[in-house]
């Protein structure tokens, strides 16, 4: 069995090869067939003959329809006029499976594919997303088990909020509750405390309302912690991070992105240093292009949107008022009403594709802003431990990897970057 990939060159050019795959296009013209074969790799046209093929045979390929599975060996032959510049001539053939009506036509609108994901799945388009999020997801363990970070687990169903408790899920877990994940940092950082650097890769949950073009209610989370890591230190890692996976896709993924219409020209832009801006500095900049915002105002969607166009590599924003900012960053000792964190916001409109920032750890300053935000310390018990034995300064971030991949592969829609998007409206299929 060979792949349909390897026979599109010119060593491959008169010999016999076996593919096997799903029907593409079919067309006949009575005496001869032509079948555009497609697998995992990529598609061929093969020329089936009746003059040449049994008539059973030539009966059954003439009646196969798109997406049946079959089997051709046959020879292959150079052909301007074929769609991939190859032929192959069918020799013999076997049938797995006819299908009738395979219900994805060309003119489907957008929630009819959606409903029929399982299905639209196969298409060239979201064939090469698969591909270039299979790059993505690989080029981040790799970049972090080059440089020595270990890989790491935490649970999905947790007692405690990250991110506060506005987006909580919330479900019945015996005769009590319980909520999912938001973020795994804060079991990350109790690990750095044997490891020093770690990572981990797994869904978060949001319960999002907001009906955006970046919004999952269940997304894949990229998460790191380091120990002895200040903010300027984990923007360093990141930025080298985002660079490495970028370069990575480019590639290996060349095929994919011109698929997928990419502009790569944008994506090579992608080279370090990224520029950092203070949030204060930044709300200045804006004034400067005519933005509504003022200094305290939260960044949204649009408003990420209309800053990024400026920018033609991510950008990197610091200093955040604490008013915006989850409990545990780190206030700035020069200006404790900002914290020491970052976003970094993906060029092109996309905006914040990671979350980041130096952690607090000093325990009366956590135990203090737990107050402030209301939050119980009994709940927090073994967080708030780990500033009581041992505590060190650390940092860590968690990186949207969707989102990454929606901009990375230029979409429109996050729920294009993942095979089986949940969103406010959709849990099916
Ligand atoms: O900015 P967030 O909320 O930060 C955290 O959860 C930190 N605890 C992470 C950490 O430091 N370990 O989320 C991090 C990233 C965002 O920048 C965004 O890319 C992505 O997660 N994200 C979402 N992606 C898709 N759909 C959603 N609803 C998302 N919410 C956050
Ligand atoms: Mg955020």
């Amino acid at each position: 069995m060979t792949h349909i990939s390897e026979l599109l060159n010119d060593d491959s050019v008169g010999k016999r090869f076996t593919i096997r795959g799903w029907v593409y296009r079919i067309r006949s013209t009575g005496k001869l067939t032509f079948v555009v074969m497609r697998d995992s790799t990529g598609i061929i046209q093969v020329l089936a003959r009746g003059d040449r093929l049994d008539e059973n045979t030539y009966k059954e390929i003439e009646g196969m329809t798109v997406e049946s599975s079959c089997e051709f060996t046959g020879t292959v032959r150079k052909d301007e006029r074929a769609v991939t510049g190859y032929e192959m001539d069918a020799e013999s053939f076997r049938l797995y499976h006819r299908n009738e009506n395979f219900p994805i036509t060309r003119d489907k609108g957008e929630e009819f594919l959606l409903d029929n994901r399982h299905l639209w799945l196969r298409s060239r388009e979201m064939t090469s997303v698969l591909k270039v999020r299979s790059t993505i997801f690989r080029a981040y363990s790799d970049f972090f088990y080059e440089n020595g970070f270990y890989q790491v687990q935490a649970p999905m169903m947790v007692s405690t909020a990250v991110e506060g408790g506005s987006t909580l899920f919330k479900v019945p877990f015996f005769d009590e509750e319980v909520n999912l994940t938001q973020s795994s940092q804060f079991y990350l950082e109790t690990m750095i405390f044997s490891l020093e650097n770690v990572f981990t890769l797994a869904p978060s949950f949001r319960a999002e309302k907001s009906r955006t073009r970046r919004h999952l209610t269940e997304y894949w989370h990229g998460e790191a912690e380091c120990a002895w890591v200040d903010n300027s230190g984990m923007m360093d890692i990141e930025e080298r991070m985002i660079v490495y996976i970028v370069k990575r896709v480019l590639e290996e993924n060349s095929d994919d992105l011109a698929e997928l219409k990419r502009d790569v020209s944008k994506l090579e832009k992608v080279k370090q240093p990224f520029p950092r801006v203070r949030y204060a500095e930044l709300m200045k900049m804006a004034a400067g292009w005519g933005l509504g915002l003022k200094y305290g105002d939260d960044l949204g969607a649009d408003e990420e949107r209309a800053i990024t166009v400026h920018f033609d590599r991510p950008v990197f924003v610091t200093h955040y008022p604490a008013s915006l900012k989850a409990f545990y960053h780190r206030p700035d000792p020069e200006n404790p009403s900002e914290v020491l964190c970052h976003d970094l916001l993906a060029p092109e409109g996309y905006g914040e594709i990671i979350g980041g920032g130096e952690r607090i750890w000093e325990l009366d300053v956590l135990l203090k802003r737990m107050e402030e935000n209301g939050l119980r310390p009994e709940d927090y018990y073994w967080y708030i431990d780990l500033r009581r034995y041992g505590s060190v300064p650390h940092s860590g971030f968690g990186l949207g990897m969707d989102r990454l991949a929606m901009w990375v592969m230029g979409l429109d829609h996050i729920r294009d970057a993942i095979p089986y998007p949940r969103t406010v409206r959709r849990t099916r299929p």
